[in-house]
């Protein structure tokens, strides 16, 4: 059993982005990040500060609008047409879950696809899903570099991907399949989830269910991806597979903490750095 130690490749990746950064100031460029935080969910809190943190690391300008969960639509509104039109900032993020008085679907088109570094906007979405080039969301483009790192070629594979969120499962089954792998999606209402889990080569789960992936659901040699993040009550971060059962059975795994996640910041960095210069060749005219 190999380890899917995406500390090690996020560290590689946020070198790269450090010497991108330094090569973008040469000519004349400082990529920005606005980040946009409302409400006070700790996690999201927590996330939004791991960002704003990697950003300031490499080197890249980060500002944070943190707003009250009392905002209105057209308060946040007002601050993404801000950022559009800020041409220090290259990429916005608005962290979700939104409050229920927000419709999401308005904040994400109102970002500029241009500077859509998530890759939520339905433009980016549909670009990817196309095989075109646009913004890939972070979480799955993290885990198809993971993959990468360690020479797995989805191509042919049957791959079972568990959770069918706009944020995670959907992305994550498109890029699979656009890599050619035989792709299953399966959600809170598929009909007994280990008869998908069991024929699948790869298994992305990211549902955010404690031990959901048991020892019984996983074929010997699978590989398994843990998309999921849980905090148990003494304070542990796990994934939403039982890691001690499993990870003997299977021929690459992904920890939790140390896997999937650290991707994630990497790749939002690199969408970033791909924005700015997207910015630095209309500055040049091309
Ligand atoms: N909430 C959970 N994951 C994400 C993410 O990747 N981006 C944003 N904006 N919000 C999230």
């Amino acid at each position: 059993m190999t380890i899917l130690d995406g500390k090690a490749l996020s560290n590689k990746i946020a070198q790269e982005v450090s010497n991108d950064v330094i090569q973008l100031q040469k000519d004349g460029i400082t990529p920005g990040l606005a980040v946009i935080l409302v409400g006070s969910d700790p996690a999201s809190a927590t996330y939004v500060k791991m960002k704003s943190n990697a950003c300031k690391k490499a080197g890249i300008y980060s500002i944070a609008h943190e707003m009250p969960e009392s905002i209105s639509q057209e308060n946040i509104l007002e601050i993404i047409d801000m950022m559009n039109n800020n041409p220090n900032i290259d990429g916005i993020l608005v962290q979700l879950p939104l409050p229920a008085h927000i419709d999401t679907t308005t904040i994400l088109e109102a970002i500029d696809p241009a500077k859509d570094v998530d890759g939520f906007h339905p433009y980016n979405v549909g670009r990817v899903t196309a095989g075109l080039d646009g913004f890939i969301p972070a979480t799955p483009y993290g885990v198809m570099e993971l993959l990468k790192e360690y020479n797995i070629d989805p191509k042919g594979k049957n791959v079972c991907v568990v959770g069918a969120s706009n944020i995670v499962g959907k992305p994550m089954a498109t890029l699979l399949l656009n890599a050619n792998a035989t792709v299953e999606i399966c959600h809170i209402f598929t009909d007994d989830l280990k008869k998908h889990t069991l024929n699948a080569d790869i298994i992305c789960v990211g549902v955010g269910v404690v031990n959901l992936i048991k020892e019984d659901m996983v074929k010997d040699d699978a590989i398994i991806v843990d998309i999921g993040i849980n905090r148990l009550d003494d304070g542990r971060l796990v994934g939403d597979v039982d890691f001690e059962n499993v990870n003997s059975k299977c021929s690459y795994i992904t920890p939790v903490p140390g896997g999937v996640g650290p991707m994630t910041i990497a790749m939002l960095l690199k969408n970033t750095i791909k924005a700015a210069k997207i910015r630095l060749a209309k500055t040049n005219g091309k």
